[in-house]
C-alpha cells in the first residue's frame, strides 16, 4: 500500500473513496429494499446506521491490511472477482466478529447485512472495472509521451539522451543490480522490482524502454506487469556500432600513427577488464560465442580481422582493417572472429569482469535465447510471464547513433 500510495496517491486514494461510496449505495439499497418492503418489527434506519459506520471502517481497514486495490488498475475481470469475494467476505466475517463483541448483532437486520455486502460486491467489481476505463480515458494525452527506462548503471546517462531525442519523457528508470542510486538527473530510480511494476501501473506511463541491457535481464515479474498494462518493450539500442578511434599521424610516416581511447568520452561503460589476442595464424576463428550482459568495445591495431556479428536473424561481418576502426558489441549478439592476416592483433575492453556463466557458447542454445522473445512479441498476448529472466513482450525500436 505503501508503494501504491507513493506512485499512484490520487488514483489510489479515489479507488478507495470509491469503494466507501459502493458501500454507502449497496447499504442504501439493501435497507431501502428490506426495511421499506418487509415487516421489520419497528427496527429502523437510525438504528441501522452505526452498522455502515462500522462496514466503512473495516472496508477502509481490510483495503489497507490485505492490500486489495493492489494491481487494481492493471487486473483483469476475474482478478477482480477474486479481490472482491477476498474483501468482501473478510470484511462480512470482521462485522460479525466486531457485532458479536458489541453484543449489538441481535439489534440490527443480519439480512439487511447480507443484501448490503452482496450488492457491494456486484458494485465493488462493476465499479472498478468502470472507474479504470474512466481513468485511462482521462490520462491527458501530452505531445511528448511518458517512459520508464530500464538499463544498466553504464548505459543511463546515454539511454536518457536517446530518449530525450525520441521526445519521450522519463519518468522513472529502472537499473539492474544496482539498489543504492536514488535519483539521476533529478529522475526517480525504483529499486526494488515491486517498485517498478507500481510505477508501471501507476503512473499509467506511455513506454517502457530498455536501453543498453540485454533484454533477457529484465525480469519476467516486469514484463507481466507491462502485459497486464498493455504496454509493449520498446529497445532503444543498438547491436553494435563502429566509431571512429582518434588516430594522430604523424607528420613524418616513419614515425607511425597513435590512436587512444579515452574512459567515458569514448566508451559508453566502465571498462572493467581489458584482454588481447595475439600469435594467431591466418584463416583462424575464434570466438563462437555471445554475451548476455557484457558490453566490449573491439579493436585491431595491427592487422586484418572479420568480426561476424550474427543477432539469430541475420548475420553480417565487420571488418577490422585499421587501428582508428573500433566496434561496439552489445550483449545478445553471437560474434565469431576470422584471422584474415597471421598475427593480427584484437584488443577488447569489456564492462565485465570475466564470468564463463554470463558466457553462451552453444549457438542453439543462443537461438533458443533470442528466439524466446520473438515469439512473444506481443503484450496482449496471455500466455504466463516466468517470474526469472527470459524475457518477453519485446519489440525492438532500434534508433541509429552516430
Ligand atoms: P575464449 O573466450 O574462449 O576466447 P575466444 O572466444 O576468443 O576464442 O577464452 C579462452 C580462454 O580464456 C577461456 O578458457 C576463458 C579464458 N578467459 C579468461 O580467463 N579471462 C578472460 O578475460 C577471457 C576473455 C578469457
Amino acid at each position: 500500500m505503501r508503494i501504491e500510495l507513493r506512485y499512484g496517491k490520487a488514483k489510489y486514494i479515489s479507488f478507495i473513496i470509491l469503494d466507501v461510496l459502493c458501500l454507502l449505495l449497496a447499504n442504501v439499497l439493501a435497507s431501502w429494499l428490506y426495511l421499506n418492503h418487509t415487516e421489520t418489527g419497528g427496527y429502523t434506519y437510525t438504528q441501522y446506521s452505526p452498522v455502515v459506520l462500522i462496514m466503512v471502517v473495516i472496508d477502509i481497514l481490510v483495503t489497507a491490511l490485505l492490500n486489495t486495490l493492489c494491481r487494481v488498475l492493471r487486473r483483469g475481470t476475474q482478478r477482480e472477482i477474486k479481490e472482491g469475494i477476498k474483501h468482501i467476505s473478510v470484511s462480512f466475517v470482521l462485522l460479525a466478529v466486531v457485532l458479536f463483541f458489541l453484543r449489538a448483532g441481535a439489534a440490527y437486520s443480519r439480512v439487511t447485512v447480507f443484501l448490503a455486502y452482496t450488492f457491494y460486491f456486484l458494485f465493488f467489481v462493476g465499479s472498478h472495472i468502470v472507474w479504470k476505463r474512466v481513468l485511462q480515458s482521462l490520462r491527458k494525452r501530452p505531445e511528448r509521451k511518458t517512459a520508464i527506462l530500464m538499463t544498466t548503471d553504464r548505459f543511463v546517462d546515454e539511454g536518457i539522451d536517446q530518449l530525450e531525442k525520441l521526445h519521450i519523457d522519463v519518468k522513472n528508470i529502472w537499473l539492474l543490480k544496482n539498489l543504492d542510486i536514488k535519483t539521476i538527473k533529478d529522475i526517480d530510480v525504483v529499486g526494488t522490482y515491486e517498485e517498478a511494476a507500481s510505477v508501471i501501473c501507476w503512473k499509467m506511463l506511455d513506454k517502457v524502454y530498455i536501453y543498453g541491457l540485454d533484454h533477457h535481464m529484465v525480469p519476467g515479474y516486469l514484463l507481466k506487469a507491462c502485459r497486464e498494462m498493455r504496454l509493449k518493450f520498446n529497445l532503444v539500442d543498438f547491436n553494435y556500432r563502429i566509431i571512429e578511434i582518434k588516430t594522430i599521424e604523424n607528420k613524418d610516416p616513419a614515425m607511425g600513427a597513435l590512436s587512444f581511447l579515452e574512459g567515458k568520452r569514448d566508451i559508453p561503460f566502465p571498462i572493467r577488464r581489458v584482454y588481447w589476442i595475439t600469435k594467431t595464424e591466418a584463416e583462424r576463428r575464434r570466438g563462437f560465442h555471445a554475451h548476455k550482459l557484457n558490453c566490449q568495445l573491439l579493436f585491431c591495431p595491427y592487422g586484418v580481422i572479420d568480426i561476424i556479428l550474427d543477432d539469430g536473424q541475420k548475420r553480417t561481418t565487420v571488418t577490422l582493417d585499421r587501428p582508428g576502426k573500433g566496434l561496439l558489441l552489445m550483449p545478445g549478439l553471437w560474434r565469431e572472429m576470422v584471422w584474415k592476416q597471421s598475427d593480427s592483433v584484437l584488443c577488447v575492453l569489456a564492462s565485465e569482469y570475466y564470468e564463463a556463466k554470463e558466457y553462451i557458447r552453444d549457438y542453439d542454445e543462443f537461438i533458443e535465447y533470442n528466439s524466446r522473445y520473438r515469439d512473444l512479441a506481443d503484450p496482449l498476448k496471455e500466455s504466463a510471464a516466468p517470474e526469472t529472466v527470459p524475457a518477453e513482450s519485446v519489440s525492438r525500436e532500434t534508433v541509429s547513433v552516430s
